[in-house]
Order: C-alpha cells, then structure tokens, then sequence
C-alpha cells in the first residue's frame, strides 16, 4: 500500500533548506568509484531508491561498499577491468541512469555475461540509444525489442567511434564515455545541444584523459582511475521544486545551502529570472571532483509567462514539470518547445504534467514537443494529482498544493522516494512558524 500526500495552502515559506545529494552525480560515484584502483571516500552521498539500487548493483558485481553513514561511502574500487559476474539479474528498479550508464563499463569487462531488468516503467523507456553506438564499438548487446531486459556479453574488443547523438542525451553521451575508457583509440561524441557533463567533470578528476571541444568530447583508453574523495553536491533537481515553492507563494524568503549549479543543470534559474524571479546564487565554489556549487536565496515574486526556447531544454529537462506549474501562474502565455524526450521518462511527461496541472484548475495544453500554458498568478484550485508512478510529477502536484486554494491530494506518493525520500519531511517543516 503506497501514501497519498495531502498538501494543504501554505503561509509564507522560510528558513534553511538542506536538500538531498545529487542523484546524478551519486550514481556516477558508485559507478566510477567501483572501477577505481583503490578506495573512494564518498560525502553528501544522496540515498534513494534510484541510487541504492545503484549501490545494490556494484555490491552485486564484487565491489564492496561500506556505508558509514546514510550520506557517507566507502566505495572499493576493484579497477577498471575487475567486475565479476553476478549471481542473478541487476534490478535497476526505476533508475534510467543506472540502466544507461552501466553497460558502458560491463561492455568494457575482460569476460561475463549481464542482464539488466527493471520495472514496469524501466521495461518501455529505450535502450537502443545505447545499444546501437555500443555495437558500433564492437560491443555485444542483446534487448527486448529495443528496451529492457538488456543483456551485454563481455569480453569483446571494443573500438572508439565518432558518434554523432541522435538525441541530447547525458545518460548516452555518459555510457559511451565509459565505455571509451575501455577503447582502442579515441571515442569522439558530438552532441547535438549541450548536456550536463557531471561524467566528464568525474573522469578528469579520476585522472581520465578528457578532452572538450565545441559541441563535441574526446575520451581516450584509460590503464586506471584513481580518486581518493568526492563531495556530492546538494541536488538541484531537488531545490527546485523548493525555488519555485518559494517563488509562488508570497512573502516567502529560502536559503538553500551547497546546491550543484553545473551549467549543464541550473538552466530553470534563466529562464525563471527572465519571468521576474527572485533568486540570487552566492557563495559561488568548486568542489575537488570539479563540481561547481553555489547557496541560493529565494524571495516570492510575481512571475510573467516567457518562451522557452529548445536549446535550453537539456539544461533543465528534469525541472520541465515545476516550471510549467511556474508558468501556470505567470502572468500571460508561456510555450515551452524542444521537450519531446519528455515522453520516454519515468512517464509520458508532457502528458502527465498536463493532466496534473488541468486537474488543478490550470490552463494546459500539449504539443508534441512541449505545452503551451495561459497563466494569471491567482492561487490554483487545487484538487487531486495522479503522478502515474512518476516522482517529479508527485512532487510538482505537492508544490502546487502549497499555493491553492484547496489543497492538493498526491495520490500514491511514495515514489517521490525515487529520488527524494526527505522531501515529505522538508515540505512538512518549511512553513514559516509565524504565518
Ligand atoms: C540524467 C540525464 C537525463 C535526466 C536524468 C538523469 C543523468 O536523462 O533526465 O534524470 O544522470 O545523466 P537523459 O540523458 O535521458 O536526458
């Protein structure tokens, strides 16, 4: 029996919020970490049921990891070729990170055979994104008609290629990286708009030989990794339901303390700056792995719709349904383009951030690539949100709840624990003890 999450019109919002370790860059840390030579020290590690079923994967393949606290790790690297073959199937669970990223170190093993599966959700998201440049590499890689389960016979000799992504992808441009590490000779991967590069930032650090071109990035063979620490960074996939939280309901005034702001990420700040929001970035740092961070101050402010253009839609494509909800109430009509990769995430998300918003009282209607929004920056209806298993979609329909006039039933909410498992008590604790 899963939880729905009643969410009732809230006060002003204040105070600190610390949110979770970034999902992206924890996976990363498992998965290079466990091809490290040696120990890699963990922190700000962000746990949820996205990133353990990471950490139940590397354990699987004969990494031993010990947890010494809920966000600290110590990941035993086994080296780039030391992985072995587990007893069962790799339960990826929801996780399309892990689904996309492993194969790239499993195709580089000396020999085993893996099979990937997950859930009914993980089961129609594509993997012959990754399937088809890797057999280009020399790869082996069996699907189920283009999709999990996936199995990747290892042991083959595999050759760097210039690949050209079909679709802006971090998760494909990451697989093939990691999988050049293992190459004969360069793996060159031209990206059609840029993504965010987190794999990139951790290579280099673990000493990986990386080289950045306009619109394009080289990986060469790699003998070892090494890396003694790595600082995870507040994830601001995370914060921003929290930003615009803070941004919609009046009075309000966060801090939000070490959040990453990779460029590759942080794209929602543009474009809700040019809606007139409040947000300033200070304290701006880079931590040892490379990852830029930064704190972030949210004041209310009324918003004005805006259009977003498709390049900057990698930059934000997690952040997609929040901002719809922001533009909901922006005053005038927002179009958001380029956004028809939203339809293979955890659920359709054009179509279910519709539903969700329409069902509030919102004016929405899709596109292929996107909506088209008519604000007014009065309070929405509220009602009751069908997140479809999707965690960005619950959360959304929670943040909404915070500015209706009703109040916002999340049905079955416990998947926003994919990614987020603090974000109930957060939610819970961020209303202003006065108002
Ligand atoms: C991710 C990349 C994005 C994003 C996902 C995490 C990553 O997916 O939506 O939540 O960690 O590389 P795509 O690469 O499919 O756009």
């Amino acid at each position: 029996m899963t939880r729905d999450l009643d969410v009732a019109a809230s006060g002003p919002l204040a105070g600190e919020i610390a949110v979770n370790g970034d999902k992206s860059v924890s996976h990363r840390a498992l998965l290079v970490g466990a091809v490290c030579d040696g120990p890699v020290r963990v922190s700000g590690f962000g746990g949820s049921a996205d990133t353990g079923a990471t950490l139940a994967a590397v354990r699987a393949l004969g990494v031993a990891v010990d947890e010494v606290s809920p966000t600290e790790l110590v990941v035993h690297g086994v080296g780039l070729r030391g992985l072995r073959e587990p007893a069962a199937v790799i339960d990826v669970l929801n996780s399309g990170t892990l689904l996309r990223l492993l194969p790239g170190i499993l195709a580089g093993q000396p020999s085993g055979r893996f099979t990937l599966d997950g859930d009914e959700s993980i089961r129609r998201r594509p993997v012959d994104r990754i399937a088809l440049p890797l057999h280009r590499m020399g790869a082996r890689i069996d699907t189920t008609d283009g999709c999990a389960p996936m199995t990747i016979d290892a042991g083959h000799v595999l050759t760097g290629i210039t690949y050209e992504l079909p679709v802006a992808s971090a998760q494909v441009k990451s697989c093939l990286l990691l999988a050049g590490l293992y190459a004969a000779g360069e793996t060159t991967i031209v990206e059609p708009l840029a993504t965010r590069d987190h794999t990139e930032r951790l290579l280099r650090a673990a000493g990986a030989r990386i080289e950045r071109h306009p619109g394009a990035v080289t990986v060469r063979p790699a003998t070892a990794l090494r890396l003694d620490e790595l600082v995870v960074p507040g994830d601001f996939s995370s914060a921003a339901f929290f930003i615009v939280a803070a941004t919609l309901v009046p009075e309000s005034h966060i801090f939000l303390r070490g959040v990453g702001v990779n460029p590759g990420r942080a794209g929602l700040l543009t474009v809700l700056e040019r809606m007139g929001a409040r947000v300033s970035l200070f304290n701006r740092r880079t931590t040892a792995a490379g990852e830029p961070i930064a704190d972030i101050e949210v004041r209310h402010a009324e918003l004005v719709g805006t259009d977003v253009e498709p390049e900057l839609v990698p930059t934000m494509i997690d952040e997609l349904p929040v901002l719809a909800l922001a533009a909901a109430r922006a005053r005038g009509t927002t179009r958001i383009r380029g956004a028809e990769d939203l339809r293979r995430k955890e659920s359709d998300r054009i179509e279910t951030t519709a539903e969700a918003l329409v069902a509030l009282g919102a004016r929405v209607t899709t596109t292929d690539d996107g909506w088209q929004l008519r604000g007014t920056p009065a309070r929405l209806r509220g009602g009751t949100v069908d997140p479809h298993g999707d965690h960005r979609i619950a959360m959304m329909g929670a943040i909404a709840g915070l500015y209706s006039e009703g109040g916002v039933r999340v049905l079955d909410a416990d998947c926003i624990d994919v990614s987020f498992p603090g974000f109930r008590d957060l939610l819970a604790g961020i209303e202003a003890p006065w108002s």
